[in-house]
């Protein structure tokens, strides 16, 4: 049986469209790049460098054919900048927005910037998009937007009080993104991404995300800290996951828009269970890590548990997530185990 995302992706092949990629440097966003570029898509990306890096765009540049890299076009630029949004955004079809200054702690230490990117270059980047009259907006909503809710599995119209100044950005965005429905009748669709993985994440400085980071320590023989006791759970979702729902959610039908939608698996990995995963997945690239993790406090701003009902994207979206976290980890680790070294 053919699934949405074949037709979807098939259809994009017959008759390629134009993309504008906020973010395209980054981890996520140079993975959607790659998939767009890779099913011959016109892709225009719009980056500052903040935390995304050119050896990423490099990377990508070499798992694609010459043709399809001649189909990219970079705009080095800010998007606390409405003019470098209006440039980037100039004859565009889908516009998939995923630049941001991401992270809870660097929100809790910076909450200023973290508040002119995330909210003022949302802001730029919704305008920009409803004047050029794209036909469709995504953007990357996030799983902190459920706050001190405690009810699991998340839904998507049930949430709690935000627990930190990124939480905060991250669902102004949404109250902007409906504002603009029903002010303007510009569509949008917020992915609301929980804890996602994979190559090209960076495993580098304060702000890492827990997975590169630990697979980089364990690769270099140091010692993994777990923040609290190890039973903190998430549910860690395969970056390709992740690039499914963002195509998805550009061709969606009428009822699915104006929507937001947990990405995720739908299930729930405590990080003791994490740390053996890595381990295991690890050894099976050949590297023996032997060590025991050592456990800190709880970090600040963190949610204690996470895991999404995924059931409003399979039904609107036709969303089916291809790899859990065991299978996620096992494509991941060979790029880890070639790049983290
Ligand atoms: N990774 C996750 O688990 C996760 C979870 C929830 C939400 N998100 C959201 O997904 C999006 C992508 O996250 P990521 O993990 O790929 O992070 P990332 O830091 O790797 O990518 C973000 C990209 O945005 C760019 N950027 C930042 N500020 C910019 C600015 N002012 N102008 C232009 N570009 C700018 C950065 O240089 C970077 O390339 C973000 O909006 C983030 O908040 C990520």
């Amino acid at each position: 049986m053919t699934t949405r995302y074949q037709e979807v992706m098939a259809s994009l092949r017959r008759e390629p469209k134009t993309w504008l990629v906020t973010g395209c440097a980054g981890f996520i966003g140079s993975n959607i790049l790659e998939t767009l570029l890779t099913l011959n898509q016109n892709v225009v990306g719009l980056d500052n460098f903040a935390t995304g890096h050119q050896y990423n765009l490099d990377e990508v540049q070499k798992t694609v054919t010459p043709e399809q890299w001649a189909r990219f076009a970079f705009h080095r630029g800010d998007i606390r900048d409405l003019a470098a949004c209006q440039t980037a955004v100039k004859g565009v079809d889908y516009v998939l927005h995923q630049a941001a200054l991401g992270s809870v702690p660097r929100s809790l230490a910076d909450p200023i910037s973290t508040n002119e990117v995330n909210i003022g270059g949302f802001l730029n980047v919704l305008v920009a998009a409803r004047d050029a009259g794209v036909k469709s907006f995504v953007y990357a909503a996030s799983s902190s937007t459920y706050g001190d809710h405690e009810a699991l599995p998340k839904v998507e119209d049930r949430i709690g009080r935000p627990l930190s100044p990124y939480a905060v950005t991250k669902f102004v965005n949404e109250l902007y993104a409906d504002v603009f429905a029903r002010s303007y009748g510009f569509g949008s669709i917020g992915l609301r991404y929980f804890n996602v993985f994979g190559k090209r994440q960076d495993p580098n400085g304060a702000y890492a995300a827990v997975i590169p980071k630990w697979v980089a320590a364990m690769i270099h023989g140091e010692q993994v800290v777990v923040n609290g006791d190890g039973e903190t759970s998430r549910d860690f979702c395969f970056v390709e996951n992740a690039v499914q729902a963002n195509i998805l959610a550009a061709l969606a039908q009428p009822e699915g828009v104006n929507q937001v939608y947990n990405v995720a698996y739908n299930a729930r990995t405590s990080l003791n269970e994490l740390f053996e995963y890595l381990a295991r997945a690890l050894g099976n690239t050949g590297v023996v890590y032997d060590k025991q993790p050592v456990y800190a406090d709880f970090r600040k701003g963190d949610v204690r548990h996470s895991q999404a009902d995924i059931s409003k994207a399979k039904r609107l979206l036709g969303y089916e997530p291809m790899h859990n976290i065991v299978q996620g980890l096992e494509v991941a680790m060979p790029w880890y185990t070639q790049f983290l070294r």
